[in-house]
């Protein structure tokens, strides 16, 4: 019998929140790209980090997939606000698919989401790395320069 869907799966769906586009070169902004090579749906998943304290003050997500897809980054996206990035890294698939009460072969859709938010944080620290990198290069050379 088919399974009706969970009213927050149709509420997320129809009123998804923070859907939209960070500037991905903009340094305090992470991007999560992920496919499910199941059914080839992908998501898109950006966080705006406060360098200082390492807090997601702010994200959004354009997600080109199914409805569960949709209403599971629609959920990842509040859930992170505000958060510290090492929190959300344990942010498990299973505890979206619980709080939209997801079927189990709609397990791979919230799954796309806590590999969206891993993806994003781990861009964010990469590019933290290559531009700290790139001031301690800047800042050495200038000191030969200057000897
Ligand atoms: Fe593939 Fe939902 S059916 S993400």
């Amino acid at each position: 019998a088919a399974r009706a869907y969970h009213e927050r799966v149709v509420d997320h769906y129809d009123n998804p929140r923070n859907v939209g586009s960070f500037d991905k070169n903009d340094p305090t902004v992470g991007t999560g790209l992920v496919g499910a090579p199941a059914c080839g749906d992908v998501m898109k998943l950006q966080i705006k980090v406060d360098d200082a304290t390492g807090k997601i003050v702010d994200a959004c997500f354009k997600t080109f997939g199914c409805g569960s897809a949709i209403a599971s980054s629609s959920v990842a996206t509040e859930w992170v606000k505000g958060k510290h990035m090492e929190e959300v890294l344990s942010i498990k698939n299973t505890e979206i698919a619980k709080h939209l009460s997801l079927p189990p072969v709609k397990l791979h859709c919230s799954m796309l989401a806590e590999d969206a938010i891993k993806a994003a944080v781990k861009d964010y620290e990469a590019k933290k790395a290559k531009l700290e990198a790139g001031n301690a290069e800047t800042t050495q050379t200038e000191k030969v320069d200057g000897a």
